[in-house]
């Protein structure tokens, strides 16, 4: 069905952007587990479970005396393994650490990777319900202090830092817990894809489509994948077209649902809309540099629409040649990568609306719905979506009440449509457009390939997170005067 695919690009997304191979290790951490409380809004119950998180003092310049200037950089855990965000966003682990001589501090998300609350019956209705953006900031805000006060450095400054849904609770972590975070790096975080802001709801799917029209003359990529999916439509409408279909794209099972291919075509281009990085890497599947501009060069060679479409989904799907001999097209419907957690909060708090109107973008029509994401969430979950509540809780567009918190956003990126672009208001909010740069590409280890805009970008992200952390350090100091 149409919305589970919807609700996992964020999970994706950030979870499978493997590093590069050619990439240095990030530096060595030790695990260790805090004993969480489980409901921070309940005096009534008592549970508690162990929370992952991971520590590398290796660039960490220990204070000495009552002056701590170098910081802690804490990332916000997102939807999924922490080791893996750990792994993957060496500008904070190998560069921001080192210049900063910072100590890093990755917390897992409560209900993902190794932090289940309630072990393998974690996703049960009667559990899951612990699972919400509040209680994980609340987790977070509990840990730091403990964390800082055992390793000496209660008095550090503490800044932090996130991408794609963890940019969105670095930045939620700042304005909610000023006391205790004294600045945040938010890639990526599309913090107004929400109602109640002035996002689009078509942003999303409009960017997926600029990035395949912008990599070819006059946009022939775009228009071509556009006739593509009118032909596949028209196509579908006789048990014949469907069996050629099913041949076409090699599909292992035959095709009875026009939208299962739609679904699994427009979930492919959009992640390498995502994932279009200047050099090879693992999204997935691994895919190599700059793949828009890759397939759209295959496409070009085909004289038909379809067959062009064919070798797009190549490059996504089989560029390493490891694909086997068929098409899976339920490989992104829910559950498939295991991630009943981020299903659940789409379902209740995280509600994102994308939508496909066929003409700024190159996607069969398909307007948003929140009776049919209400009638997929009772169903699954039993729980009916609130999807006015992020905007209301974490101060929606009007960000005159935070201060100094850094949000970049990639050009390339279709969350970037629901990113804070330009600062009308707030104190030392600092908005960073990344030319060439796709879902939180300034995350990733500096690369020879990067573009131009990213390298500036992330001289601007040190050098305003140096700053935060100066005022911090001095503000802590005239205070324990
Ligand atoms: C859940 O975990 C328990 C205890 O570790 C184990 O005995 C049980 O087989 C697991 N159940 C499933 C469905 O994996
Ligand atoms: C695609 O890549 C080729 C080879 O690097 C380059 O010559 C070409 O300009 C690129 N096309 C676009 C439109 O980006
Ligand atoms: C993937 O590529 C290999 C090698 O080129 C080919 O044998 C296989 O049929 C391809 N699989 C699909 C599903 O296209
Ligand atoms: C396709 O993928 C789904 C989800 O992972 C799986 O349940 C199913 O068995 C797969 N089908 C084939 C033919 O591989």
């Amino acid at each position: 069905m149409k919305l589970s695919i919807i609700l996992v690009i964020l999970y994706i997304t950030c979870a499978w952007v493997k590093s590069n191979t050619e990439d240095p290790p990030p530096p060595p951490y030790e695990e260790f587990y805090y004993m969480q409380t489980l409901d921070h809004f309940n005096f009534y119950n008592k549970g508690s479970f162990p929370q992952r998180y991971l520590v590398s003092d290796t660039y960490w310049t220990r204070p000495t005396g009552p002056i701590c200037e170098s910081p802690v950089l804490f990332y916000t855990g997102n939807e999924g393994d922490i080791v893996w965000f750990y792994e993957n966003s060496q500008f904070v682990t190998n560069v921001l650490a080192k210049e900063m001589g910072a100590l890093l501090v990755f917390a897992e998300h409560r209900f993902y990777g190794e932090t289940m609350p309630f072990g393998n019956s974690s996703s049960l209705p009667e559990n899951i319900g612990y699972l919400t953006s509040e209680q994980a900031l609340a987790d977070y805000a509990q840990l730091i202090p403990a964390v800082l006060s055992d390793l000496g450095g209660s008095h550090c400054p503490v800044l932090a830092v996130g991408g794609s849904y963890g940019g969105m609770l670095a930045s939620w972590f700042r304005m909610k817990y000023p006391n205790i975070i004294d600045g945040a790096l938010a890639a990526s975080a599309p913090i107004l894809y929400f109602l109640g802001t002035n996002a689009n709801s078509e942003g999303f799917n409009e960017i997926a489509t600029i990035d395949f029209a912008e990599t070819s003359s006059e946009g022939t990529c775009a228009t071509r994948i556009h006739s593509a999916f009118n032909e596949i439509t028209q196509m579908s409408n006789t048990q014949n077209g469907l069996n050629v279909l099913t041949k076409t794209f090699s599909l292992c099972e035959e095709l009875t649902e026009l939208s299962d291919l739609i679904n699994w075509l427009e979930a492919a281009i959009t992640y390498m809309a995502m994932a279009d990085y200047p050099y090879p890497a693992n999204f997935l599947e691994p895919m190599p540099g700059n793949p828009i501009n890759v397939s759209c060069s295959l496409l070009a060679k085909e004289t038909d629409n379809i067959q062009g479409l064919v070798q797009v989904m190549n490059v996504y799907f089989n560029s390493s040649g490891q694909a086997g001999q068929c098409n899976n097209v339920s490989v992104y419907t829910t559950g498939a990568l295991g991630s009943d957690g981020w299903d659940y909060q789409a379902c209740t708090e995280m509600v994102m609306p994308i939508s496909a109107n066929g003409v700024q973008d190159f996607f069969p029509a398909a307007p948003w719905s929140l009776s049919q994401l209400t009638q997929y969430c009772q169903q699954t979950w039993q729980v009916t979506p609130n999807p006015n509540w992020i905007t209301t809780y974490y101060q929606g567009q009007d960000l005159s009440q935070t201060s100094n918190i850094i949000f970049s956003n990639g050009v390339l990126d279709p969350w970037r449509a629901g990113g804070v672009v330009s600062n009308d208001g707030g104190n030392d909010i600092i908005t960073i457009i990344i030319d060439g740069g796709a879902h939180h590409l300034d995350l990733r280890m500096p690369n020879s390939a990067d573009p131009t805009a990213v390298t500036n970008a992330r001289v601007l992200e040190t050098k305003y997170l140096m700053q935060f952390a100066q005022e911090a350090s001095f503000k802590k100091q005239l205070k324990s005067k």
